[in-house]
């Protein structure tokens, strides 16, 4: 019995069916192993099967990002609203006090900084991953970009062996396409090629035509919020992205440069989770901001 619901489970599945038809609340989990729907179910919450992440992994390029300069003022106190912490092993082990128990989406590559073209990323030990009691790993696939596509790709690909090996999903992280359109057909293909590589989750970005981009990729899509926006915009960003089927967001400068993070997060989880408008998110912004 069983095996024939395992059977139903895995014919049922599809492009296009919701969470709640295979069974299992995360997209494209619905054959994975224990220990993987384990860690998904920490990232995506079992009763909405969406996500906030809150991404400050931004240093391992920039630097001290403007709102990143002190983890422990700036970030931790927003640890709390977060659904999942996506940063890099330093940030962790140095910043995040290890009792605060939330699911960790690991940076897991490294590569060249801002002054430098970004080339030639390697990956982490999966073993240090499992060190951090990593939920996920996050690796990067430059789609389009010459030899560091081939790069990016070869250490995902690297990245979902090991992860199999141990039951850790991988998330895999569109980069933005420099030479290209950051259009639906770019964020499209390389959503596609990531979860045919293997990655478990997609990072992305939003744009028109998103719909098509979280249709055809059959594990779930979480948007980046990219550069700052008025708060009010980057809750309708959020709104559009969750109505045009996205899991959740992977959001980081619209929350910890916002002039109020901590209500910044609660709104867009309120998105996220409650279905508030972006006026409603914004309304609660406001009230939280001002209290
Ligand atoms: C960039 O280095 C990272 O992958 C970020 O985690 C990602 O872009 C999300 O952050 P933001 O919402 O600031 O774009």
């Amino acid at each position: 019995m069983a095996d024939m619901d395992g059977f139903k489970e895995a014919v049922n599945f599809g492009v296009g069916q919701t969470a709640s038809d295979t069974g299992f609340h995360v997209k494209g989990a619905s054959c994975m192993s224990w220990g993987m729907k384990d860690r998904l179910s920490r990232i995506f919450n079992p009763k909405t099967g969406r996500t906030v992440m809150l991404a400050f992994d931004h240093g391992f390029i920039m630097g001290p990002t403007s709102g990143l300069e002190r983890i422990d003022l700036n970030i931790v106190p927003l640890v709390q609203y977060a659904d999942c912490l996506m940063c890099t092993r330093g940030i962790l082990r140095t910043s995040i006090p290890a009792n605060v128990n939330k699911p960790v989406c690991l940076r897991s590559d490294a590569g060249s900084t801002i002054l430098t073209e970004l080339n030639r990323n390697v990956l982490i030990d999966v073993e240090d991953a499992i060190r951090c009691n990593a939920s996920a790993m996050a690796v990067m696939f430059s789609a389009g970009d010459g030899e560091q596509e081939a790069i990016t790709a070869a250490n995902l690909v690297r990245a979902v062996d090991l992860g199999n090996r141990y039951g850790i999903p991988v998330m895999g992280v569109t980069a933005v396409g420099k030479q290209m359109a950051r259009d639906a057909r770019y964020f499209a293909l390389a959503s596609r090629v990531c979860a045919e590589n293997g990655a478990s989750i997609v990072k992305t970005y939003y744009c028109d035509g998103f719909e098509k981009i979280a249709a055809s990729c059959p594990v779930p899509v979480v948007i980046a919020g990219g550069k700052k926006l008025p708060e009010l915009e980057a809750l309708e960003l959020c709104y559009k992205a969750i109505n045009d089927g996205a899991a959740g967001v992977d959001m980081g400068r619209n929350v910890f440069q916002s002039e109020s993070p901590a209500a910044m997060i609660q709104a867009v989880h309120a998105v996220v989770h409650d279905g508030l408008t972006p006026e409603q998110a914004f309304q609660l912004f406001e009230e939280l901001a001002n209290k």
